[in-house]
Order: structure tokens, then C-alpha cells, then sequence
């Protein structure tokens, strides 16, 4: 592998269709008009010196290094603000140039610190580069004049330093912070000389306002801005480009290495998802991959009062394949089962699903999706006709109204964020519909159109009531309706819709929502242009979950805003191979590519490749393998990277499931909260030590490359294989490319994807087969794959959570930026720096009726249990309401959720539960005796016994 470097252009690609021609050093060139001249140079091979330009920010012109002469102008304009012009006659390189900047770069040098030698950029500094290329080689001003050499350093980011001795002002930073980022931490403070780069109000970066995205240190051309891992480790290397394993928008990285030790990870600006950009968790929080609390070896015991025996592989398998057989042989084959992760990639997903229905003989699999995005699956399904987003993040440079509903996409899809930022920062106008007053209400630069702050669970009635004022105001697209849809069907709606229940005023009464605010929201998505809807689990996890991705995919259907760039129905997904999970049929009732399991054709092709009969009954979801287990029917699961004891709603169930189960085979980086109840530990794999592929949430499927051998020993796509084989189910695959080979050979959503194209065209959306070889970037362009798009009623049915005197107050639940799910990953990296603990927002009325103060513990009690957590007392949620983060296992949010879940697929109501809050002195006594079990699963796991 050698080091991968990127080309800079200088300046952004120009998007006109329009060419023009021109001249350059004598040579002719044709470029689209509005491109610069520096990248039009580019373009024929010519580099032009440059310091302040980059092809990932708009030209600024400072640094004067760009110089050229044009025939027929006076002056030497910079070559990076000047756009190409039809005939125009520029040269490069003369005389002139030369000296001028050769004198530039004088002035630069002699306020810069010479040390070139120890310093952390060294052989990867543009500056230094660019002294080369002007020929600089001496400073006529000497170096003992006024500088900025003695600069203290601000070493508060814990992974990134800022030195401002070696800082050249060319404003890179600021404008990545701007241009790409939108947060708009960054100031140039003071003028001339005394210029010099500020975080926020004269504060540390780490106390400002920045989100440690890293974009400003990728954008520093000198060691101004620097990863920490530099300056310790080294310039890396060699390089291979992999994809974020957080997040479902799936950020290309290239992964930098010394040898096997990971420098840093650089965000790669051909990935198509990120365009070069990367949120703190994909850039910075991988020390995890690393961290001595990884469990490396395999570690069996008979009850999970016993203390761990570490073994050898051999050993560990067949004690997990020797007691699923026997729980088998005395209870039925359907008395094991199996759950995928989201957070491995398509490959090893695909095997799991295959071990339990070709191996264990049954179809008791599902996936983490089911407590987060399965009603996405079902809804979209039932109403286009494919269970996925409709777009590709590009388009959202198409759109011109954002409706996000039940997302908080600066905190849970960071780098997504950042695109809609700036295309709202281009005049977008945006809808935001959620409890909370999420940033991006108000940010920097942009302000919602409307916020409609509704009460948790009445999403549906919201919803309804804005497809009542398109209707009754004779706002839909009958064209689109006409071609595209049933017309009965959309009669019946229609007719439904305009029901005086569904009008804003009565829904007022139900949401809190002002009836004026629904009424213009609604308008401004029907008649504002490309309109795109953007949601998350704020959507999903509620009763009615599925009635409210259909209400969703209702008013794309009605408005006409499917089948085009700019438009569509796009679910943020939350883990980063989630879409994939459900791809690769981890779900009881379908095979890969959402076939149902009934359907004798499809289960012929896979049975004809696996050499068995599958058994054709929809198997256990979570829910129902847990209350199977108390009830003493299921016995046995195999668990690939998930965490359920902390991810799946009222905790203490799934505590009681786990611990009545005779084998529990858990596999994971880490002895998570799970692992307490397992008989089998398998320590898994990170994303560095294998090779796959994630899809992310617009259905693109993307390369995870093997950057450093497994510290376990094996991929985890290997260990379901050893498992799979002494369970007696041969698989044989010597790559993961083999896997996604039969992927495609069954699964005709995916039969034109192969490692080959995916290395040759970087990623691929599915659908991808002979209709479209190079994959579908936007679905649904003249009809949907079941012939006419459907609507679907959506009756508003109030969720049994209800608030009363005992629990008087709604709880809702999200995520924040530096965490990510339950933190397994994210709280054993410096991430935890921003974000220590989980705390409970409230109003500042509800918590002076109740005598709390910011920062007090309090008791958070619902009917399902209680936990205790300091207050963070906000206006940012409507009385009456509360929330909280799940990131820390000792909060246990769970314990408090409930066991309600969506009427189609189970997905838990997360988003509803009705609470009371109290002063509180201490840890509530579940949390006592989890943290007692914790340390005592932990201290077994500290004295690990030897094997023989
Ligand atoms: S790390 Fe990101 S948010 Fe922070 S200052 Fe740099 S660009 Fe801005
Ligand atoms: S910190 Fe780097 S990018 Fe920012 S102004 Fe200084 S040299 Fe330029
Ligand atoms: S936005 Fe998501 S995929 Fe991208 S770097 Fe952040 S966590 Fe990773
Ligand atoms: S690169 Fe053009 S002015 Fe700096």
C-alpha cells in the first residue's frame, strides 16, 4: 500500500454546462465557464504556487502567490479569484511573476519559525512545498524582526493543537469552519500584523463554539492547525481508503498508517457521501479500536455466576456449537435463534442470517433495525414499493423546502448536517418538526422557516392535518397523482384527509401545535419547489412508527415530490451499516433483498445454494425471543455486535430473557453490558482489521479495507464461519468478496455489484443489476417497482402511554454529537471529554415546581422503573416535556422506557414515556445493583483463569 494523496485543483469544480476556451502558457484549454484560472491550469498540468486556495473552499485571494499576467489586462490578478474568459491569453511563469512571488513568500518565511527539521508537517507542509516551487532561498529581511514566534500554543482540543507561531493568516481555516462545517467557531481577529486566528470570543478551541470536526485542520496548509497523532506517531506512511464504521451517513476516510499503528484518519474527498468532510467521531474518536479493554481472547463459562475461562478458538466454538445443539435436541430447532449487527458490514450480516436459517434450521433472526428504523422497512415498502431512503445526499443540493421531522442531523448526522447548512445558507427554506428545539432551528446563518414543536406521539396527527390543508387547499399535483398513483386509492385519502378531525384546529388540540403554524408549514412544503423530507428515529420509535413513515411517504406521494434530485423521502439512519443489516435479510420474515420467507421461488434459490430446506415460517423478533425465553421455549442466541441489555427498551425484561436463556454466545469488541449474561465470549473485530462493506442510508454500498491484522486473530465474518461449521452448515469463503459474490448471484437488488466495480467506481447505490449497471443515485424516476405509488390511511391513534397525575411529564430520548449509541465505542476515546454523563433536560417551569436547580440529581420514575441523573434545566424543550441522552450505561434511560412498541414491527416507543421527576440524593436501586453486577462481571473478567 503506498500513501494516497489527492490532487487540489485550487478551486471548486464549476457546474456550468457552458464551455470556454482559452490559452494558457501558449496551450489551449476548454474548461466549463466559471471555473478559475488556477484550475483551469490544473486542469492542462500546470501548478500554479498557491498558499490561501484549496478546491474544497471558494477562492479568498490573500496570500498573493497566484499571480499571473493576461494579455490585454494591466496588473498581475490572482489566478485562483479570476475566472477563465473566452479568449483569454494567460501566462504562469514569467520574470515578474517569479520575483513577485518570490517576495511574498519572503515576507512569510521571516515571520515563520525555522524548524522545519522537528516539525510535525515536515515533508507534508504546503508552505514548505511552496517555498520550493518559487525558488525561494534566502530572506532579504532577516528573521529578527517583529514575530509572532513566541505564540502560545492552545492544546485544549484533545486532538487537535493550534500553534499560532507558524500560523500564515490565510484564512483557510475559517473558511473550512464556514463553508463546510457551518458552525462559524473561527474569527480572524485584529488586522495587518496583529492578526491572528480566534476561536469563538478570545476562548480555547476546546471552550468555543467548534465541534471538532477537523475540517480547519484538514483545510491548514502549515502545522498551524495539527492532528496530535502527527506530531506523536509520525508522518504515516502507506494509506488505504475504508469507510466511518459510526454513522449512517458513511464518510470515505483514508485510514493513514506507520506500519500497522494508525496515524490518523483523513477524510477522502472522492468519497461520495462526505465530498472530503468528517464529524469528530468518524476523524478523531477510533482510539477505541485500540483500547486495552478489548477482550482478545474467547472466554467461556457454564453459569453466568461463574468467573470467565479464557480458551482457545477450537474450545470456545464448539462449546457454543455443543450447547446450541443439545438446547436444540431436548427443545425443538426453533429453540435458538440469532441477532445481526448493524455495525458489521454486509458480509458478515449475510452469514449470521445464513447460520441461523441454513444452520440452526430456522428463521429466528432480526437486527438491532427492529428498535430503531424497521417501520422505515415496512412503510416504505407498503407505499413505493422499497424499503429505503429515495435519494442520494447530492440531491439536497436540489432542494429548495427541508421538512426534517424526528432527526437532529447536527447531532446524529453530522457531516449530512453540514451539506444542508449550506444549502440553506443558499436560500433553502426549512420545516423542523419535533419536540425539541433542535440547533438546526437556529443556527449560524440560518433559521427555520417554522418550528413545529409538537407533544411526543402526535406526529401522525400532525402530519394528516398537513395533508388536510394540501388537499382542501387544492394544493396537490394532480399531474403527478394522475400518472404515478391509484386513483381510488387516492380518492379514498383524500377523502379522508379532509375529514374537520384532520384540520389544523382540532389537531391543535391534540399536538399543541399552533393551527396557523401547521397551515403554512403544510403550504410552504406543497407549493415551496423541490421539496425533501428528512427523518429519524424521532419518527420510528412510537406506536404508531409505521403509520407515520406512510403519513411521510403520503405527502411526497400528494405533492409530487418523488422520482427527481431534490426531492424524495430520505430516513437518516443512525448505525452505519443499518440499511445494510436490513438489506442482507436480518429480519424473521425475509431473505436478502426483502423477499419474504413464504415465497417458495425465493427460498429455492437460497436453498439451492446452501444445500438445505429453509424452513418457510416467519421466525422470533427480539421481543418475542425474550418474552419466548421467560417463558422457557427459547433457550439459546447468538449475539454479533450488539448490545441489547442497554439498546432494547425496559431493560429489566431483557435482563429476565437473557438470564433464563442455557447459552448465550455473545460477540463484541468489548465485555459489554450483554456479555454479563453470556456463557460464550467471542471477541470480535474492528472495522481496521477487515475487509467488507457497509451501505450506508442512501443505499450506498461502500469498501471497509483491511488497514491492521485482527488483534483477536480473526474477522468476525471468519468466526461466524468456525461456528457455522461445527454446527455442521459448511461455508468456505476464503474473501469477503466470495460472500458478496452470492449476495449478488441471489439477490437481484444487488446482482451487479462486485468488489471490482465497487474498487473501480468507488460505491454503488443498489439497485444495481442489468436496468441499471452502475447503481440508482435516486429511485422511483417514472414509477415505482410495484407499478403505482400507494397511499395509505393514517388513522391518529393516541399511544396508551398517557401522562396523569402520577407521571405527569413526557420523557423523549436522542443523541449527541461526540457519543454514539450506547457509547461502548465512543466513551473510550476523548469524546467523552464533551459529554460525561447522560442529563435530563427541563424546562425552567417544570423544574422550579419541583425545586430543582441545574445540575441537582434527580430521580426520573415512569411505571416501568427509575433512574437518577443530574438536570440540565433548558428552554430548549416545551413545559411539560423532559429528555435525555442514552450514551451511559450507569443512566440506563431504558429502565424507564416501556414495553410499547409500533402495531407493524415492534419497533419500541423510545420517543414516549410518561414520567415523573423528583429531587433525588443518589443512584436509584437498580442502578446500585447494576453497577454492583458491572464491577463484579468486570473484577471475573480482570482474574481471567488460564485455559489448560
Ligand atoms: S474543528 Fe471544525 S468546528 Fe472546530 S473550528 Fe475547526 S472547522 Fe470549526
Ligand atoms: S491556522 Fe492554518 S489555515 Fe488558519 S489561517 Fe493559520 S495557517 Fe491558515
Ligand atoms: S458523519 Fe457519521 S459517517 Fe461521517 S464521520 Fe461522522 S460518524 Fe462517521
Ligand atoms: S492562492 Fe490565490 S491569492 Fe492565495
Amino acid at each position: 500500500m503506498a500513501l494516497i494523496s489527492e490532487i487540489d485543483f485550487g478551486t471548486p469544480a464549476s457546474r456550468s454546462q457552458e464551455l470556454v476556451n482559452l490559452t494558457i502558457d501558449g496551450v489551449a484549454v476548454s474548461v466549463p465557464a466559471g471555473t478559475s484560472i488556477m484550475r483551469a491550469a490544473m486542469d492542462q498540468g500546470t501548478e500554479i504556487p498557491k498558499l490561501c486556495a484549496t478546491d474544497t473552499l471558494e477562492p479568498f485571494g490573500s496570500c498573493r502567490l497566484c499571480l499571473v499576467e493576461i494579455e490585454g489586462r494591466n496588473g498581475t490578478p490572482a489566478s485562483c479569484t479570476t475566472p477563465v474568459a473566452e479568449g483569454m491569453k494567460v501566462k504562469t511563469q514569467t520574470e515578474r511573476l517569479k520575483a513577485l512571488r518570490k517576495g511574498v513568500m519572503e515576507l512569510y518565511i521571516s515571520d515563520h519559525p525555522l524548524d522545519c527539521l522537528t516539525c510535525a508537517a515536515n515533508g507534508n507542509c504546503e508552505l514548505q512545498t511552496q517555498a520550493g516551487k518559487v525558488g525561494l532561498r534566502d530572506v532579504r529581511y532577516g528573521y529578527k524582526g517583529d514575530n509572532h514566534l513566541e505564540s502560545t500554543k492552545d492544546e485544549s482540543n484533545p486532538y487537535f493543537t493550534y500553534d499560532p507561531s507558524k500560523c500564515i493568516v490565510c484564512n483557510r481555516c475559517v473558511r473550512a469552519c464556514e463553508e463546510v462545517q457551518g458552525t462559524f467557531a473561527l474569527t480572524i481577529e485584529a488586522r495587518g500584523f496583529a492578526s491572528r486566528v480566534s476561536p469563538g470570543q478570545h476562548e480555547t478551541f476546546f471552550d468555543s463554539e467548534c465541534v471538532s470536526c477537523g475540517a480547519c485542520v484538514q483545510a491548514c496548509p502549515t502545522a498551524t492547525l495539527s492532528e496530535k497523532s502527527i506530531i506523536e506517531i509520525g508522518q504515516p506512511e502507506h494509506s488505504a481508503v475504508t469507510t466511518c464504521a459510526y454513522c449512517g451517513v458513511g464518510c470515505s476516510f483514508k485510514a493513514e498508517m506507520r506500519g500497522e499503528e494508525l496515524v490518523r484518519m483523513v477524510p477522502y474527498k472522492d468519497g461520495k457521501a462526505n465530498h472530503g468532510h468528517s464529524c469528530v467521531k468518524g476523524r478523531f474518536a477510533y482510539g477505541y479500536a485500540m483500547h486495552k479493554e478489548r477482550i482478545l481472547k474467547p472466554m467461556i463459562r457454564e453459569k453466568i455466576s461463574d468467573p470467565w475461562t479464557e480458551v482457545s478458538w477450537d474450545r470456545a466454538i464448539s462449546f457454543a456449537a455443543e450447547k446450541f445443539k443439545a438446547i436444540q435436541a431436548a427443545h425443538g430447532k426453533r429453540s435458538i435463534g440469532g441477532i445481526t449487527s448493524s455495525r458489521c458490514t454486509n458480509e458478515e450480516t449475510y452469514l449470521v442470517q445464513k447460520l441461523i436459517r441454513a444452520g440452526f434450521g430456522n428463521n429466528n433472526v432480526d437486527t438491532c433495525a427492529r428498535v430503531c428504523h424497521s417501520p422505515t422497512g415496512y412503510g416504505l415498502k407498503a407505499a413505493f414499493g422499497t424499503s429505503a431512503g429515495t435519494q442520494d445526499f447530492d440531491s439536497v443540493e436540489d432542494t429548495d423546502v427541508m421538512l426534517v421531522i424526528g432527526a437532529n442531523p447536527t447531532d446524529g448526522h453530522p457531516v449530512f448536517a453540514s451539506r444542508m447548512k449550506k444549502r440553506l445558507r443558499q436560500g433553502a427554506k426549512l420545516i423542523v418538526i419535533d419536540p425539541r428545539r433542535i440547533d438546526m432551528v437556529r443556527t449560524p446563518h440560518i433559521e427555520a422557516s417554522y418550528h413545529l414543536p409538537l407533544r411526543p406521539g402526535t406526529n401522525v396527527a400532525i402530519l394528516t392535518s398537513m395533508a388536510h390543508v394540501i388537499v382542501t387547499e387544492g394544493l396537490v399535483n394532480e399531474t403527478f397523482v394522475r400518472e404515478r398513483c391509484d386513483p381510488s386509492e387516492f380518492s379514498d385519502w383524500a377523502a379522508f384527509v379532509s375529514q374537520p378531525s384532520h384540520s389544523p384546529e382540532e389537531v391543535e388540540k391534540i399536538s399543541d401545535v399552533p393551527a396557523d403554524l401547521i397551515r403554512k408549514a403544510a403550504r410552504l412544503y406543497a407549493t415551496g419547489g423541490n421539496a425533501a423530507i428528512y427523518y429519524g428515529l424521532g419518527v420510528t420509535e412510537h406506536s404508531q412508527g409505521t403509520t407515520t413513515v406512510l403519513a411521510i411517504a403520503n405527502l411526497a406521494l400528494a405533492t409530487g415530490n418523488l422520482g427527481r434530485p431534490g426531492v424524495g423521502v430520505n430516513p437518516l439512519r443512525g448505525q452505519n451499516n443499518v440499511q445494510g443489516a436490513c438489506d442482507m435479510g436480518s429480519f424473521p420474515h425475509e431473505l436478502p433483498g426483502y423477499r419474504h420467507i413464504s415465497d417458495n421461488a425465493t427460498r429455492d434459490v437460497f436453498s439451492h445454494i446452501w444445500g438445505v430446506e429453509l424452513d418457510h415460517e416467519p421466525g422470533l423478533r427480539i421481543p418475542n425471543m425474550l418474552d419466548s425465553a421467560v417463558e422457557g421455549t427459547f433457550r439459546g442466541i447468538y449475539i454479533q455486535g450488539e448490545d441489547i441489555l442497554q439498546s432494547d427498551p425496559d431493560t429489566q425484561h431483557v435482563a429476565r430473557g437473557l438470564a433464563a436463556m442455557d447459552c448465550v454466545v455473545v460477540q463484541d469488541l468489548f465485555l459489554n453490558e450483554t456479555a454479563n449474561y453470556a456463557h460464550v465470549f467471542l471477541p470480535g473485530s474492528t472495522f481496521l482489521e477487515k475487509d467488507g462493506t457497509f451501505t450506508n442510508a442512501e443505499r450506498r454500498i461502500q469498501r471497509v479495507r483491511k488497514v491492521m491484522s485482527p488483534k483477536n486473530g480473526y474477522g468476525d465474518w471468519e468466526i461466524t464461519m468456525l461456528l457455522a461449521k461445527a454446527m455442521g452448515c459448511a461455508m468456505d469463503y476464503q474473501h469477503p468478496s466470495e460472500i458478496m459474490a452470492e449476495v449478488a448471484r441471489t439477490t437481484p437488488s444487488f446482482a451487479g455489484v462486485s468488489y471490482e466495480k465497487l474498487d473501480q467506481l468507488g460505491s454503488i447505490q443498489w439497485p444495481c443489476n442489468e436496468a441499471a449497471a452502475e447503481g440508482t443515485p435516486v429511485m422511483h424516476i417514472g414509477g415505482f417497482s410495484q407499478g403505482k405509488g400507494k397511499f395509505i390511511l393514517t388513522e391518529y391513534v393516541p399511544t396508551d402511554e398517557k401522562t396523569g397525575p402520577r407521571y405527569p411529564l413526557l420523557l423523549t430520548t436522542g443523541r449527541i454529537l461526540s457519543q454514539y449509541n450506547v457509547g461502548a465505542q465512543t466513551r473510550r476515546t476523548a469524546n467523552s471529554m464533551w459529554h460525561e454523563e447522560d442529563r435530563l433536560e427541563l424546562h425552567p417551569n417544570d423544574a422550579e415546581l419541583r425545586g430543582v436547580r441545574d445540575g441537582d440529581w434527580v430521580k426520573l420514575k415512569s411505571r416501568a422503573g427509575e433512574t437518577t441523573l443530574r438536570a440540565l434545566i433548558t428552554d430548549r424543550v416545551a413545559p411539560g416535556i423532559v429528555y435525555t441522552t442514552f450514551h451511559h450505561p450507569m443512566t440506563q434511560a431504558n429502565v424507564v422506557t416501556t414495553e410499547f412498541s409500533d402495531w407493524a414491527t415492534n419497533c419500541p416507543e423510545f420517543k414516549v414515556t410518561a414520567v415523573q421527576v423528583s429531587t433525588s440524593n443518589g443512584p436509584s436501586d437498580w442502578q446500585e445493583n447494576y453497577q454492583k453486577q458491572a464491577e463484579e462481571s468486570r473484577r471475573i473478567a480482570a482474574v481471567i483463569v488460564a485455559a489448560e
